[in-house]
């Protein structure tokens, strides 16, 4: 063997072909969507020497704050997402839900990753299940329902309580209702109607996770340790890594489900996908999210290679970050009602030994608005959540609730 074919075999991916380049720093990242997910993605990309456009439809948005360049417009204007698409060499995004019309456009210039065909299975819940279920992986049983015929058939098939859920546009809880009986449907199917409507079994999970998996246009898969999560008012609450030591089989088991799904659904970036553990020890799938997830915070300080940096590795198709967990850990939401009275304390976080404070530039504090995040670092997962559970009620000011 010659030294120049010694060195394209150390070159040679782990697999995969690698018929696309690298997109290596000084490159200009594209990301659709302003929240905090887009403006964490900017901080990673920019430590590695990117720079970042962010197109929203919104001004002052979190991601734009820290952005080199903010293309403000609505995703339905044609030419905004063309001259955005034309100014980068990539374009990833920040939440799933961008119109699928803006998407295409993107892609016609630019790479688009994850691409259209993600998008447009995780942008609906019914084609999002189905296609899930196709591929063999376990979800929650589910009947898709446009109209109260099909709602009744699908009290027959799952029994009471449901969820409905609007096929389109939920997050944290929002489009979803609990009904008990064929009268609550009736009335919640008016509500979410007249689109199409997910009637979902209501399950009684002993728990609820999630794994973040990485993928990269040459194939390289990259899976993060399972992450245990608690919800309020269907709001993830607190997350936290490792899970306890009674699902450790079960997340080996997701590990793999996980690679299953982003190779199946072929997902270029990065994909989060939510559990149910059911009481009987069974995995089901709730629902993708092909991106950064809230869940997945806690790896900026507790793993190797934080979610925003392996975002920005994936779309650049750079070798994936190593995804091992350094210390165990846990995140709590910051909603806006830790600022009911008035700014939070924030010395309570400042002075916590392992405690990582972020907030996201938000001044509107909203009752159940995300503002920032707390990850604590700890001996345990268990001592981590109370850390960072204490603290923020530390942070409360009063400790008293002014919403009504
Ligand atoms: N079928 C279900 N059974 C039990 N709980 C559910 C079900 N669907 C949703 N939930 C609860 O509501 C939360 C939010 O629902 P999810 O489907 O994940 O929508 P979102 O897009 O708002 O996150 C879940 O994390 C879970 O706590
Ligand atoms: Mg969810």
């Amino acid at each position: 063997m010659t030294s120049i074919e010694k060195d394209i075999t150390r070159t040679k991916p782990v697999s995969g072909n690698l018929d696309q380049e690298m997109i290596l720093p000084g490159a200009r990242l594209g990301i659709f969507g302003g929240g905090q997910l887009g403006r964490m993605f900017a901080h990673a990309a920019q430590r590695l020497g990117y720079s970042v456009v962010v197109f929203t439809p919104d001004q002052g948005s979190p991601a734009s704050q820290v952005a080199n360049e903010t293309i403000l417009a609505d995703y339905e204007d044609p030419k905004a997402v063309r001259k955005f698409a034309e100014s980068v060499d990539v374009v990833s995004l920040e939440f799933e839900n961008i119109p699928l019309d803006a998407v295409a456009r993107a892609a016609e210039v630019t790479p688009v990753r994850p691409g259209f065909h993600v998008l447009e299975v995780a942008q609906h819940r019914i084609r999002e299940k189905t296609t899930l279920q196709n591929f063999g992986f376990a979800v929650t049983p589910f009947v898709a329902v446009e109209s109260v015929d099909q709602l009744q058939s699908a009290s027959e098939q799952l029994g009471f309580p449901m969820v409905l859920k609007t096929a389109l546009w939920g997050y944290d809880g929002k489009g979803q209702r609990k009904v008990n009986s064929m009268k609550e449907a009736i009335a919640a199917f008016e509500l979410l109607g007249p689109s199409a409507v997910i009637a979902e079994k209501m399950i009684d999970f002993q728990a609820e996770v999630s794994i973040l998996v990485a993928r990269s246009p040459r194939g390289e898969i990259a899976v993060y340790p399972m992450f245990y999560n608690e919800h309020s008012n269907h709001i993830l609450d607190v997350s936290m890594c490792p899970v306890p030591e009674q699902f450790a089989a079960i997340a080996v088991e997701a590990e793999s489900i996980a690679r299953g799904v982003i190779e199946s659904i072929d997902c270029v970036g990065l994909l989060c996908i939510e559990f149910f553990i059911s009481k009987s020890n069974q995995l089901m799938i709730n629902e993708l999210a092909p991106r950064p997830h809230n869940s997945g915070h806690l790896t900026m300080e507790a793993c190797r290679t934080g979610q925003f940096e392996q975002q920005v590795r994936a779309v650049c198709n750079l070798p994936l970050g190593d995804t091992r967990l350094i210390q165990p850990a846990a995140m709590a939401n910051l909603l806006g009602d830790v600022w009911a009275v008035g700014h939070p304390k924030y010395e309570s976080a400042f002075a916590a030994p392992n405690t990582f404070l972020h907030l996201y530039g938000k001044d509107d504090a909203r009752m159940g608005r995300k503002m920032g995040h707390l990850t604590c670092l700890a001996e345990s997962s268990a001592e981590a959540a109370l850390q960072s559970r204490s603290i923020r009620e530390a942070m409360r000011g009063f400790g008293s609730r002014l919403f009504d």
